[in-house]
Order: structure tokens, then sequence, then C-alpha cells
């Protein structure tokens, strides 16, 4: 395989907030994305304006103040979403549409009730109508793995021809095997047109627990994007995990050699964040990030990590931005130790939240000797949740 770079599309603000139970609000969005830029994502679905007036806000805001990355925002084949995609993205410095339309004919038939050719048409005329509003458009076929192959590639065709750049295949509801959608890609490669122009990429739902493998099987078979999000979250059982393909990436970089412009060592701290401001906690057995992801108990494990930790550790905690500080935390210790500690353990806090914080972990320090990292933690999560209600608070009077 040659080496050229993947483009990783992070969808955490539009997919990832289709978790059940998951909203983030405006200022949420904001921290989220200014995060995704420290981690180095190409492109960040920053959420679909048209579907609440509060995601319409947080979009806007996002394209007009968070610089040089491309900001998508998702769209139906539907000139009222497409315009309104327009005003929210209008002043980005690079903006992107992403139109989709379902295409398998169990969608068709009972979810949109029209024929292939409707469908067919509505996505040549959004994409003609979408032209020279963005910079860049990008085409979904909703269900494309249950999708008839041929169809796919004429629905594609047709709106290239039509001016999209980008054509994403998506495994919407997981059902892909790692051997067929690699087969699939390579079909739609194959018989693309313009193919040195146009884009693949590649969306994948966890829900045979397969996402992250098809993702890089497709990758292996020339797909250029890949869709996904933090920690995985999103409708369901969630898409393709960030953390898990960027890392097969690097650890098996001797298989795989595909560069990104990932720094992995931001990839705990944006885990931490995207986890604090979802309300979604981590299992402990999570691949990459998870609290037992560099834990051994095995007594023949522990001896042999003691002697050389690449026995049983494929990866560098510190690669992916895990530090163990050694710092011991108590009454004695003073605020740098405790603002420093936090940083350790990827929290990115206000400044009144960081005095909140520090203000509890005193009076619990004057009960325990030691403060741990689980007691911290509990203290950040109480300090996030107090803020986040008092903002709420303050919306409803
Ligand atoms: O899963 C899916 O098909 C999607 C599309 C909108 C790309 O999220
Ligand atoms: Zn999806």
């Amino acid at each position: 395989m040659g080496d050229r770079k993947v483009i990783v599309f992070d969808t955490t603000l539009r997919d990832g907030e289709q978790t059940p139970g998951v909203n983030f609000d405006k200022d949420s969005k904001y921290k989220i994305a200014k995060q995704l830029v420290s981690l180095g994502v190409d492109v960040i679905e920053a959420g679909f304006p048209a579907a609440s007036n509060g995601d319409f806000e947080a979009v806007k805001n996002i394209a007009e103040n968070i610089g040089d990355v491309v900001v998508a925002g998702l769209s139906r084949c539907v000139k009222s979403d497409i315009d309104k995609t327009y005003e929210a993205l209008k002043n980005a410095k690079k903006s992107r549409i992403h139109l989709f339309i379902a295409t398998s004919d169990i969608h068709l038939k009972y979810k949109l009730k029209i024929s292939r050719d409707e469908a067919l048409k509505m996505a040549v005329e959004s994409v003609k109508y979408a032209s020279g509003k963005f910079d860049e458009i990008q085409f979904s076929a909703e269900d494309a793995s249950r999708t008839d192959w041929d169809f796919l590639v004429k629905i594609f065709n047709e709106v290239v021809d039509a001016g999209a750049k980008i054509i994403n295949i998506p495994d919407t509801v997981g059902y892909a095997v790692p051997k067929e959608f690699e087969k699939l890609v390579g079909y739609v490669k194959n018989h693309i047109h313009d193919k040195d122009n146009v884009t693949i990429s590649v969306h994948c739902h966890n829900d045979l627990g397969m996402a992250v493998a098809n993702s890089l099987s497709a990758l292996e078979s020339g797909a250029e994007q890949v869709e996904v999000t933090v920690c995985g979250i999103g409708e369901r059982a969630g898409n393709a995990s960030l953390e898990e393909v960027i890392m097969a990436l690097n650890t098996r970089k001797d298989y795989f050699n595909l560069p990104h412009s990932i720094n992995t060592r931001e990839i705990f701290s944006t885990c931490k964040l995207v986890s604090e401001l979802s309300g979604i906690q981590l299992q402990p057995n999570k691949a990459i990030v998870g609290s037992n992801a560099f834990r051994h108990t095995a007594g023949i494990h522990q001896h042999g990590v003691i002697n050389n930790k690449a026995t049983y550790e494929i990866m560098r905690p510190e690669d992916i931005g895990i530090t163990t500080d050694h710092i011991s935390m108590g009454k004695l210790s003073g605020r740098n130790a405790f603002e420093l500690k936090l940083k350790n353990m990827g929290y990115e806090l206000s400044r009144d939240e960081i005095n909140l914080a520090f203000k509890k972990f005193k009076d619990v320090a004057d009960n325990k000797k030691v403060v741990n990292d689980d007691d911290i933690k509990v203290i950040v999560d109480d300090v996030i949740l107090n803020t986040k209600s008092f903002k709420e608070g303050e919306l409803w009077g």
C-alpha cells in the first residue's frame, strides 16, 4: 500500500449526538470542536442545521469561529435543508455540505416510499442546487451496504457528474462484514467516474461490533476518508471509534502504512472531554482508553511487564496521552499540583470550574489522607454537573 494520507472525518457532534440520551448544547459543541482541532481531524461534522434551531446555532458558531478545519453540516436532499445548511456554513473558512438519501430497496419502499428513479432525481437535483454554495459537496447513500451494487454505482456516478467530490459508503445498520465491505469499496472505486478527483469515504456502525474492522478493511481497499466518532459514540451501538481506528493504523503501521494527521497524544483528553460532556461513562475494558486498557492483573503478566512492557503492551500509554504522574494529592497539595493533576487526568475545565473543584478537593482532603484519582473524578463530575444545571437553570429562569 502507498503512503496516501487518510482523511479523518469526525462525526462526534452529529452522529455521536444521535446516541440515546445525548444532547450537546452550543458551548459543549464548541468545546469539543476545539479539542478536535487540537487532535488534528481533517473534517468536523458539526451537526444537522435543519434539525433544530439549537443545532443550527451550534453549527454556525463552529463554522464562524473554529478556523481552518473543514466544517461539515448534514442535509437531506431537499432545498429547505440545503438553504439552512448554507446559512449555517456560509462564513466557514472551508465548508462542506453532507447530502444524504437512502438507496436500499427496504429504505426506499418502507421509509421514503419512493422509487429508485425518484431517489436518483432528488440526489442529483440537490447536488446541482448545492453547487457553488459550499466549498465541497459530499454525498452519502444511506444504507449503502444493503443497496444493489449497480444502483449504488449509478447514483454515485450521477452525483459525481453533478458536482459531488466526496462519495460516502455508509454501513448504516452495521450489517457488513470486513471482507464483503472491502469488496464493495473496491467495486465502487473501480466503477466510479473521475476516480482521480473523487474521494471515497466510509461510515460504519457497530451493531455487530465490526465498525472498526469494516473501516480498516475499507481503507485497505482504497477508501480515502474514514468517518469516526470519539469513543465510538453514536446511534444504537455507535460508530467506528476514532481512537481505535487511529491506534490500529499506528500500531500496525507495518501492515497498513497509511499516514494521517491525528496527534495521538490528544486522544485521551479528547475521550475524557467527550465522556464528560455526553455523560457516557467509558466501559473499563474499552479498547485504547478504558481504565483497564493498560492494567495487568495476572502474576505472569505483571512479571513480564516489569521486565519489559512490550511483553503485554502493544501501545505506550503516553502515546495516547495517558500520563502516570506519581503526584500524590492530599491536604498539603497546592493549587498548582491540583491543576497539573487535572490536566494529567485529561480534564479541560474553565477557571470557575477549577476554583470550585479546588475548594471541594480541599474539603475532601481535610478528611482523607490521600485523595486518589477516583476521588478527584467524583469531585470534577460533581462540579461539571452543578455548573451544567446552573446554566440550564439560568436558561429556564
Ligand atoms: O449511518 C448513516 O447512514 C448516516 C448517514 C447520514 C451518513 O449517518
Ligand atoms: Zn451514521
